[in-house]
C-alpha cells in the first residue's frame, strides 16, 4: 500500500519497517501522518509473517515534535472536541515488539513517540528532549509519565520545566534508550532491523507473553505484576513451542517453533 507521509517495508524476515517520511518538516508529526503510521503499524501487527516492528525517521530527524503549523490555531474547544492526541498512542497496543531506530532530532511529541515504542536504540546523533514549555506548553503524549518511569522525577522536571535537550550519551547513561549504535550512515536502523530479526526468530506466544508481562510493571504492584508474571510463564506450558523448546535443549538440537 502507498502512504504519503510514511514507508513501509520488509527489510528481513519476519521485520515491517516503517519510516517517517517528512523530510522538509523533519517528519513533524501531523494528523494525517499519525493516521497512517497507526493504519500502517495495526497491519503489520496482524500479519502472521511478521515478528517484531522497527520504527525510523531520517538521519536528520526521527521526529522533531508535533506539527506546530498544524496545531498553532486550534482552540480548546478544537482539542477537546476533537480528542487531539487520543488515537496518538495507538502503537502502545501493539502485541507485536516495536522497536525506535533514533537518529537526530526526537523532540517534543518525537521523543514521545520513541518513548511509546518497546525498545529504544540511537544513533549517536540522537538528540532527545521535551521542548514544549518553549511554546508555551507540555508534553502531550506521555512525556511527562513515561520519563519519570525511565529516568525519574527530578531529572523529568529539569526536562519538562527548562526544554533543554538531551544527548545521546545521557539517554544512554540514564536508561531511556537501551544502546547508542556506534557511529555511521543507516547504522541504527541496521541494527534495529537486526534486533527485530532476532526477536521475530523466536516464538511468538513467548515473545507476546514477554512483552505482556514486562508492561504490566508499569501498572501493577510488585506482587501482582509477579503473580501476573508467573501465571502468564504457567500459561506457557499449554504451548508446544514450550514442549518444542525444552526437548530441543535436551536433545541438543535446534528449536523450530510453529507459534502455537
Ligand atoms: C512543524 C516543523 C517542526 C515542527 C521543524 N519544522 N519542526 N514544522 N512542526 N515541530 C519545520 C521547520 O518549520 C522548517 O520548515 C523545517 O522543518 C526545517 O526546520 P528548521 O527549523 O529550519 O531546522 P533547524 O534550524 O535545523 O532546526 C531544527 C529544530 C527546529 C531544532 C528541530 O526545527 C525546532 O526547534 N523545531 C521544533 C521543535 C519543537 O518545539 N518540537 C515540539 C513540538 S510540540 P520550513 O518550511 O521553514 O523550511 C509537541 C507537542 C507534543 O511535540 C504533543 C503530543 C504528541
Amino acid at each position: 500500500k502507498e502512504y504519503e507521509h510514511i514507508l513501509v517495508s520488509r527489510p528481513a524476515e519476519g521485520v515491517g519497517l516503517i519510516t517517517l517520511n517528512r523530510p522538509k518538516a523533519l517528519n513533524a508529526l501531523s494528523s494525517p501522518l499519525f493516521k497512517e503510521l497507526n493504519e500502517a503499524a495495526e497491519e503489520l501487527d496482524k500479519d502472521e509473517s511478521i515478528g517484531a516492528l522497527v520504527l525510523t525517521g531520517s538521519e536528520r530527524a526521527f521526529a522533531a515534535g508535533a506539527d506546530i503549523k498544524e496545531m498553532k490555531d486550534k482552540t480548546f474547544v478544537d482539542v477537546y472536541r476533537n480528542r487531539f492526541l487520543e488515537d496518538w498512542t495507538k502503537i502502545t497496543a501493539l502485541r507485536k515488539p516495536i522497536i525506535a531506530a533514533v537518529s537526530g532530532y526526537a523532540l517534543g511529541g518525537g521523543c514521545e513517540l520513541a518513548l511509546m515504542c518497546d525498545i529504544i536504540l540511537a544513533s549517536p546523533t540522537a538528540v532527545f528532549g521535551q521542548p514544549e514549555i518553549n511554546l508555551g506548553v507540555i508534553p502531550g503524549g506521555g512525556g511527562t509519565q513515561r520519563l519519570v518511569h525511565a529516568i525519574g522525577k527530578s531529572r523529568t522536571m529539569e526536562l519538562t520545566l527548562t526544554g533543554r535537550n538531551f544527548s545521546a550519551v545521557e539517554a544512554e547513561s540514564w536508561g531511556v534508550v537501551s544502546r547508542v549504535v556506534s557511529e555511521g550512515e543507516g547504522k541504527v536502523v541496521e541494527e534495529a532491523v537486526k534486533m527485530a530479526a532476532l526477536i521475530a526468530s523466536k516464538s511468538q506466544v513467548a515473545v507476546q507473553a514477554g512483552k505482556e508481562a514486562v508492561n504490566a510493571a508499569y501498572e501493577m504492584t510488585l506482587a501482582e505484576g509477579l503473580r501476573f508474571e508467573r501465571r502468564l510463564f504457567h500459561g506457557l506450558f499449554a504451548t508446544q513451542d514450550q514442549k518444542e523448546g525444552m526437548s530441543a535443549f535436551a536433545e541438543k538440537r535446534k528449536s523450530t517453533w510453529n507459534h502455537s
